[in-house]
């Protein structure tokens, strides 16, 4: 073979190679079009809401908030003392509470926004915040049950699973506690703050304590679906009383929530979480329509989402599962009397297993 023809060769062997190096920078490029491509319209898919669709003022209104020092309960009391409510952020940190309502007052020029000390894994001092707050504030036209725990297998003060025990229950006596003065003050709100994840939830009667069952997603997707519940019965009880209960789905929210998940999944979901998910301003858009729109109330009980009324998952729905909740709920708080005779024992039973020994 002469010199000449093997030059050839090798220049078309190195032509071959750009060829082929410059197709698989295309197709690689294209992989990663797509892949941003698809991130940036999920992005927009999670992020769909928009801004709450009224421009209501509550001027002079009451307000409480629970967890308002953080995510999306600090960006509600913003919109909600922007909007010129008197707001108290019900927090179990007082010195992060504090720092938070002055920095909302200075923000939003509205002096009337508070901390006051509310732990729901604690029914001591859920009975304390109200009686406090029954004691100090004339008024209350909004609860807002907001706040949540999410995270590894832990009790309450009060032996409780610590998501049924937070999300659930402290909201549960909180609610009971304060009815009385949102009765004074109707037509009043109540809106629980839930979460998509409770039509995965199961409420099993005979291990509330999870035992067998804990997992971080399951045990937070099963306190979701009995404030689901909840909803439903208080609107039940309190719709006459011109009391109107109302859920929230927020979206998914970037904040501080994931944060006791623990390993490469809480890892992976707090990155996704930043990337993907709506800010606590998107997130609490909902929440404040709930708490000033006008025309709501043929809507009491239902659950909203982007400002929607949707329906609840079928589950939900199931009385003899409410009044068993409701009755269970009222052993743990310590209102026995309160339960129709026939049904104590089996609220017994059903409390007895939402104990940790
Ligand atoms: N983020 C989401 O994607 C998403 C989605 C659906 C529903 N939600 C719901 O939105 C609500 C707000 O959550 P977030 O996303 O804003 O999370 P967050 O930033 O973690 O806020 C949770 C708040 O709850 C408070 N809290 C926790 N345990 C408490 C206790 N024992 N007593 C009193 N307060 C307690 C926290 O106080 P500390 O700061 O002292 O811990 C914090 O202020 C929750 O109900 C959550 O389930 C969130």
């Amino acid at each position: 073979m002469s010199a000449k023809a093997g030059r050839i060769d090798a220049e078309s062997v190195d032509a071959e190679d750009i060829v082929e190096d410059f197709f698989s920078g295309v197709v690689l490029a294209g992989l990663l079009a797509t892949c941003l491509l698809f991130l940036f319209l999920l992005r927009k898919y999670i992020q769909w809401g928009g801004d709450c669709p009224t421009d209501n003022r509550i001027d002079g209104k009451t307000v409480i908030i629970t967890g308002g020092n953080s995510g999306i309960g600090r960006a509600t009391a913003t919109e909600l003392s922007k909007r010129g409510a008197r707001v108290i952020l019900a927090c179990r940190d007082m010195k992060k509470g504090d720092a938070v309502a002055r920095a909302i007052r200075k923000k939003t020029m509205n002096p009337n926004v508070f901390c006051m000390r509310l732990d729901l894994s604690s029914l001591h001092s859920v009975k304390e915040f109200a009686d406090e707050f029954c004691y100090n504030e004339p008024q209350l036209h909004v609860l807002i049950n907001n706040a949540a725990y999410m995270g590894p297998k832990l009790t309450t003060s009060d032996h409780i699973e610590k998501n049924f025990g937070v999300n659930y229950l402290g909201h549960f006596y909180l609610t009971k506690l304060l009815v009385e003065k949102l009765h004074k003050n109707a037509p009043s709100r109540i809106i629980n703050v839930i979460s998509d994840s409770y039509q995965s939830g199961k409420l099993d009667f005979n291990d509330l304590a999870m035992h067998e069952s804990y997992g971080i997603y399951r045990a937070y997707a099963r306190s979701k679906m009995a404030l689901a519940i909840l909803t439903l019965e208080l609107h039940r009880r309190y719709y006459s009383e011109v009391i109107w209960t109302f859920a929230v789905h927020p979206g998914a929210v970037n904040t501080d929530l994931l944060r006791n998940w623990p390993g490469m999944t809480g890892n992976f979901l707090r990155v996704m979480s930043r990337i993907l998910f709506k800010t606590p301003e998107q997130g609490c858009q909902t929440i404040v329509y709930c708490a000033v729109a006008d025309k709501v109330r043929d809507h009491a009980g239902k659950l909203f989402i982007n400002h929607q009324a949707v329906n609840y998952v079928k589950r939900v729905r199931d009385w003899d599962m409410a009044r068993r909740l409701w009755n269970v709920s009222l052993h743990l708080i310590g209102c026995d009397d309160e339960i129709e005779p026939e049904q104590v024992e089996e609220a017994i039973h059903g409390a007895d297993t939402a104990k940790q020994e």
